[in-house]
């Protein structure tokens, strides 16, 4: 199905090597941010901010910024700040994610979850160092020198991240696992779905071209581009997600499979099939790829990353 997506060698390990020098440069950011965090009374909450940052994420978002400041022509290491950044903001979003009163998982990058390493108290605080220490980051000089660029990037991912992005789709996803309605359909999967995780994934898109564009001139069908590019392939990563659930192991994906269906939620495959939902996320990779269509070897980083997210085994 989703044959002619998958990655030959060469191009398997062009991508592997980008993404390892990516993960590599964002955790050096990570770990020269974390500490300056450091308070008198903090060690725990550091500790479990460390624990739940440093366990082996697929970094994917920076990736997606970076990607997308490579189309704007953007060289500066502006790019692995913005996307540390998001890289916090989608941690603290896991960690309440797998919280009791959400999914209540034990599992979460192939180790016990926040929670359950340390406790309920914890994880939440640390969520909450991780989300605002963000935004203190996306304030400084390193990330890019005109505070008018830093700032809009700073609207973008609260808004993107905030209450009719992120948190509203996890509250929407919450009240349908509580009230199990039985008359959603693709349409409102979908769009719960693009506020949930696809908002911050386009979110991402667009901070690698708005980077970029302060350094040239504004550019304002790039940016509309990467709208596109970033809603498609968040759309397409969450499928696959659900996908996932479904046919991944623990062991590959870090995390516990088979959670949806036994909490009964109504998901793209519980909607469309197995087949149908793998179609689905296929068809979403593909609109993302005919939208940088035109572009040259500047676009092959984020065409494979959109390949990538509809063929990956984790
Ligand atoms: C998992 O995101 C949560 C979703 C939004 C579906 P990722 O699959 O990007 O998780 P990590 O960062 O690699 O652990
Ligand atoms: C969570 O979606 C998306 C977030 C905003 C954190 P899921 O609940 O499907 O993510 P996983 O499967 O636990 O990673
Ligand atoms: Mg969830
Ligand atoms: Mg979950
Ligand atoms: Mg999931």
């Amino acid at each position: 199905m989703n044959r002619h997506l998958m990655l030959n060698e060469t191009e398997q390990s062009f991508f592997q090597n980008e993404l390892k020098a990516i993960s590599g440069k964002v955790e050096q950011c990570l770990d020269s941010w974390l500490p300056t965090l450091q308070s008198q009374h903090g060690d725990r909450v550091l500790e479990c901010m460390r624990y739940s940052t440093f366990a082996g994420g697929k970094r994917l978002r920076p990736a997606l910024v970076l990607a997308a400041s490579r189309l704007g022509r953007y060289e500066g290491e502006g790019a692995y700040w913005v996307g540390s950044a998001m890289e916090m903001i989608h941690t603290y979003s896991l960690m309440q994610d797998d919280l009791p009163s959400l999914d209540n998982d034990d599992l979460r990058r192939g180790r016990p979850t926040a929670h359950k390493q340390y406790d309920e108290a914890t994880a939440i605080l640390a969520s909450d160092g991780l989300q605002t220490g963000a935004y203190e980051l996306l304030t400084c000089e390193r990330v890019h020198k005109d505070p008018l660029v830093r700032l809009e990037i700073i609207r973008l991912f609260a808004r993107s991240s905030g209450a009719i992005g992120m948190v509203l789709g996890q509250m929407v996803d919450m009240q349908w696992e509580w009230d199990k309605p039985t008359n959603l359909r693709v349409d409102d999967l979908a769009r719960m779905n693009y506020l949930k995780t696809g908002m911050n994934i386009t979110a991402c898109c667009e901070a690698g071209v708005v980077l970029a564009a302060a350094a040239h001139e504004p550019n304002h069908d790039l940016r509309l581009r990467m709208v596109r590019f970033g809603d498609a392939i968040g759309r397409a990563f969450q499928v696959y997600d659900d996908v996932l659930d479904v046919v991944g192991t623990a062991e590959v994906l870090g995390k516990t499979p088979g959670k949806d269906a036994k909490a009964g939620k109504t998901t793209f495959v519980s909607l469309l099939g197995l087949e149908g939902a793998q179609k689905r996320a296929v068809e979403e990779c593909e609109r993302a790829l005919a939208e940088i269509q035109d572009f040259g070897p500047e676009a092959e980083l984020l065409r494979l990353i959109a390949r990538y997210c509809v063929t990956r085994d984790k």
